[in-house]
């Protein structure tokens, strides 16, 4: 468990460097993350360069015994840059340019701009590559970020022609993939297509779709330039970029394949995150303080895999931050507490953003560690207690590293595309349903590792799926394969690869293994709230109810009062016809996780607990004081079972036999 912070000397006079290392060192941090967005003070006009500055923090940071994540500043290009080549600034969907001026104002796909990124990233790695206290780069700073991608601008026009020209073929390919007889689509070659934007009405969605994978595909591209880079010059760093919470614009399995990364991390802000997901509104007032339970949990136990076990966070808010709707202060405890939830579900690092708080500027209002007079924060002052129980404990300085859960749950990017492109129904979100079905699992006291269907899912007792557009015949076969019981949820199944209906109907291949077809779909407005009751849970479909057949020898375990199946079986293999409402989805998968033969609990309402090694942690986001649920003669090593709004406890295996202190 190591703290980090994230740190911009550039924005501070020089003379208060050494003091600042020296205090971070005390306050027990061990890790500082620079340099990310300083490239107008590294390299001040074309080609001239001025290290010196950096050279001084560097030494500083590291004479005070302080690991560096140098960050290449790629996000921000300067000024000179943007007057000398215009053309990098990126386009929206509606054919305007972005301005320089804040941050991310370039096009992910401007070859000019990556030659420029590759420059200033080998002047970097040349300068510090070799030293030792630079334990890790940071390619760029989320990427992604404020709606910058996708660009429609004409350097993304003509790479989107190649990649077409790549996946299909011939133009006579593509025409029949994408269907586009309909309304006159077809086009004579790969020149003759545009990008999906500005058109009167619904461009066709697999041109969408595919649009959406070639600007996946160009974001890992622009990152792999810079991986090329520093591999080369800092062979013996950790490579990571920082990813952002909820975020699905690009599909981060793809990106992390073949090493991209050593580490995922990502940028957790918990509160300003459960103000802007679409959470009922009661759960954004009882949590506003606290966050919601699952939204850190979720991408922590997202990134775990897609750091293959290795994660950090990059940035773990510290107090209140600038940029959601309303931005209170943490409840007391909270800054604490993220930090050991982090570490609870695999976490090698969690660095607060930021050291202190800038008092001039777009950030004036983001609060950090320090006060902007310098005085320690009330954010600041809780990550010192953390750090110091840390250091206290010889059990949580040195704890084992995370093992896999009983329990998966398959996460999918391009399902989550497809579903924004025909959503069907307002309120229709894929991941938000995602969510939904992992905070029931959590509810019921599991532990869930996030994976994507091409990970090794036969080692799990309990396989969720909450919907997946294309089944492919690899996931079939692990269905034959595995003995987990495994739930699919409402649109499985629904498309094929070349976003169209498939020949046998929705759910597709999945009728091999459990015989039934979608018959007709509905999205459903508030008022139309078909009923029915799960094992003793009364409740509605929201959102979505499909019109379903069972065929064969599949039962149906739940129906809604107008006859129509809600769940529907065949052996370990369940289909839900509907995106049920809130406590349905307890209801049916504490059902099936006692038939996976796994022990669940009610928690009370905010309660969430996490295990790792022989450790079990709880965590209290709710506003009532509430009782962990730790075995009699359990032996703390952090807190105690009564736990307050923001207070967490650790206890271990009752048969662990050396001394917890
Ligand atoms: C992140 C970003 C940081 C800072 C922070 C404020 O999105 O990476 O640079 O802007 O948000 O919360």
């Amino acid at each position: 468990m190591q703290l980090g912070v994230c740190y911009y000397p550039e924005q501070w006079p020089r003379s208060m460097w050494a003091d600042d290392a020296r205090r971070m060192a005390e306050l027990g941090i061990t890790h500082v993350r620079i340099a990310e967005f300083a490239w107008s003070r590294m390299e001040p006009r074309a080609g001239e360069f001025d290290w010196g500055w950096l050279d001084d923090v560097v030494e500083t940071l590291a004479s005070h015994g302080l690991k560096i994540v140098l960050g290449t500043p790629t996000a921000a290009p300067p000024k000179w840059l943007v007057d000398a080549y215009p053309e990098i600034l990126p386009m929206r969907a509606d054919g305007t340019r972005w301005n320089a001026g804040s941050r991310r104002h370039y096009d992910v796909s401007s070859e000019t701009y990556r030659r420029e990124c590759v420059r200033i990233t080998a002047a970097m790695a040349q300068r510090y590559g070799s030293h030792a206290a630079v334990v890790a780069w940071q390619t760029d700073n989320e990427l992604g970020c404020h709606e910058t991608i996708p660009s429609y601008t004409p350097a993304a026009l003509a790479r989107f022609r190649s990649w077409l020209k790549a996946r299909y073929e011939t133009i006579g390919q593509l025409n029949d993939a994408w269907g586009n007889v309909f309304w006159s689509m077809e086009y004579a070659s790969f020149d003759a297509i545009e990008l999906p934007n500005l058109t009167p009405t619904d461009a066709n969605p697999i041109h969408l779709l595919d649009f959406r994978r070639f600007m996946s595909d160009e974001v890992s591209a622009f990152h792999r330039h810079q991986v090329e880079v520093l591999r080369r010059f800092a062979p013996h760093a950790d490579v990571l970029h920082n990813f952002m919470g909820f975020f699905t614009t690009f599909d981060h399995y793809r990106f992390a394949a073949d090493k991209a990364i050593d580490v995922a991390s990502w940028d957790s802000y918990p509160i300003a995150r459960t103000e802007s997901i679409a959470l009922p509104e009661a759960q954004k007032a009882r949590y506003a303080r606290t966050a919601h339970p699952d939204v850190s949990a979720f991408d922590h136990d997202r990134y775990r895999a897609i750091g293959q076990g290795r994660f950090w966070v990059m940035e773990q808010q510290a107090g209140p931050v600038n940029w959601a709707s309303w931005n209170p202060v943490p409840a007391k405890g909270m800054v604490r507490l993220w930090a050991f939830e982090a570490f609870a579900h695999g976490a090698e690092l969690v660095s607060y953003f930021r050291w202190r708080q800038c008092p001039y500027a777009q950030e004036q209002m983001h609060s950090g560690l320090n006060l902007p007079n310098n005085e320690l924060s009330p954010g600041g002052i809780e990550v010192e207690r953390a750090a110091r129980e840390i250091a206290a404990s010889h059990v949580l300085s040195t704890l084992a590293a995370p093992t896999r859960a009983d329990v998966a749950l398959v996460f999918d990017y391009e399902t989550q595309w497809m579903f924004e492109i025909q959503r069907h129904g307002k309120t229709f979100d894929y991941q938000t349903l995602a969510f939904e079905y992992y905070e029931a699992l959590r509810e019921l006291g599991l532990d869930v590792d996030i994976l994507p269907k091409s990970a090794d899912l036969t080692q799990y007792r309990l396989v969720i799926v909450p919907s997946i557009a294309v089944i492919d015949d690899g996931l079939i076969a692990q269905v034959e394969k595995s003995g987990a019981q495994w739930v699919f949820g409402p649109r499985s199944g629904s498309k094929t690869k070349d976003f169209a209906i498939p020949a046998n109907l929705a759910p597709g291949a999945l009728q091999r293994v459990l015989p039934m077809q979608v018959l007709e779909v509905e999205s459903l407005r508030a008022s139309l709230a078909p009923a029915v009751r799960v094992g003793n849970t009364n409740g509605v479909a929201v959102h979505w109810r499909e019109h379903v057949r069972a065929n064969g020898e599949t039962g149906v375990e739940a129906a809604f009062d107008d006859q129509w199946p809600a769940v529907l079986a065949h052996g370990r293999v369940r289909y839900v016809a509907a995106w049920l409402s809130q406590g349905l989805h307890r209801a049916l998968l504490q059902q099936v996780a006692a038939e996976a033969g796994l022990t669940v609990q009610n928690l009370p309402e905010g309660l969430r607990t996490r295990r790792r090694g022989d450790l079990t942690f709880a965590f209290n986001f709710g506003p009532e004081r509430v009782q962990a649920p730790s075995p009699l003669g359990a032996r703390f090593v952090l807190g105690g079972a009564q736990l307050a709004t923001g207070d967490v406890c650790a206890w271990l295996d009752v048969d662990r036999t050396d001394n917890p202190a």
